[in-house]
């Protein structure tokens, strides 16, 4: 493996501490659909302002280590022609980029999915890094709890996509983010949260371990070992701590190279507490592995709102996106 330092260098970089990553890779269609719950207009324009307010938000480097964008994103620029990805770069941001496409029905797995994006991927890379100096990049799987869900097709499936789209990135000297999502919907009690991510990284670890993906150059990204959304007992924030922390021990091969956490629909508080809790055990107690957090709506909502009630104010939007990132920086060492 060729890349072996560049990797090492760039995940140094993305969990330099007490940093974590933005993301804001959300898919034309996602974005849209935020935009449409807050009464925006679903245009490219708009988008790109929003965007724009994100990547320029001051001093946000002291928080964030790196950005993930969308396809559309790195392709656009500030009002002065500036590209998005070279203003991150200017402050020091790594500069990330979501490629896979999309989930899909998977054949035969009523109510499952399977995440596309393979074709064409070495060439994209290529560009990716060579025209917007990515250094690293995310694919998303999605896997939903239910009777018999996820199937073992669907984890099986979706790992072998992953091990096929984290050895091209490795190939290419791009860090990939391995985003093994199990969604938080449903009133599942958090052992069966735990058992469904236990079996989901066993898969994916043997698939990755299999196409020869050199585990100490990929970071995982998982969700916090949580309750579903409408189960009738919710766990505090120090038991969610304890199960994710436990499950990554046993489930995660030490050598791999960092662990982020998704928030996955938890509301900005929820995500600051829990992540808290768990900074407070991983300041005391060393670990295999750098944990931190690439948070999406966790930390874009407030600004988000703020934007959208008045989208020529950037700076108000800034600061609150500003201070969710410098709080849920404080958090990963527990000091929220
Ligand atoms: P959320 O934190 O909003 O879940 O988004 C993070 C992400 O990148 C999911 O793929």
């Amino acid at each position: 493996m060729k890349h072996k330092d560049t990797l090492t260098r760039t995940i140094k970089r993305l969990f330099a501490e007490p940093k974590g990553i933005l993301a804001i890779d959300e898919s034309i269609s996602t974005c849209n659909g935020r935009f449409e719950a807050l009464g925006v207009a679903t245009t490219e324009e708009n988008r790109r302002d929003f965007r724009h307010m994100l990547v320029t938000a001051p001093r946000i480097e002291e928080y964030v280590s790196g950005y993930i964008l969308f396809d559309e994103t790195i392709r656009q620029s500030s009002p002065d022609g500036k590209n998005f990805a070279h203003i991150l770069k200017e402050k020091g941001i790594d500069v990330g980029i979501k490629v896979d496409t999309g989930t899909h029905p998977l054949p035969f797995s009523e109510g499952e999915l399977i995440t596309e994006g393979l074709d064409g991927l070495r060439d994209r890379l290529v560009e990716y890094r060579e025209t917007y100096g990515a250094t690293f990049a995310k694919w998303r799987a999605e896997l939903h709890m239910g009777a018999d869900m996820p199937s073992d097709t669907a984890m099986l499936t979706n790992a072998h996509a992953l091990a096929r789209y984290a050895a091209l990135c490795q190939e290419e000297g791009i860090v990939p983010i391995v985003e093994p999502e199990v969604m938080m919907t449903g009133d599942h009690a958090i052992e069966e949260f735990y058992d469904v991510l236990a079996s989901n990284f066993d898969i994916l670890f043997g698939e990755l371990e299999a196409q020869g993906v050199w585990l100490s150059g990929i970071i995982i990204k998982s969700p916090m070992v949580i309750d579903g959304k409408d189960a009738p007992l919710q766990s505090t924030p120090e038991v969610i701590a304890e199960k994710t922390l436990d499950c990554f021990k046993q489930f995660i091969p030490h050598e791999v190279g960092g662990i982020v956490f998704l928030s996955g629909g938890q509301s900005p508080d929820q995500a600051l507490t829990n992540l808290n809790a768990i900074g407070v055990r991983t300041a005391k107690k060393k670990y295999p592995w750098p944990i931190t957090f690439s948070f999406g709506r966790a930390i874009q909502q407030p600004a988000l709102e703020a934007w959208a009630h008045n989208p020529k104010d950037h700076a108000t939007a800034q600061d609150l996106l500003v201070a969710t990132a410098r709080a849920n920086s404080a958090a990963t060492i527990g000091k929220a």
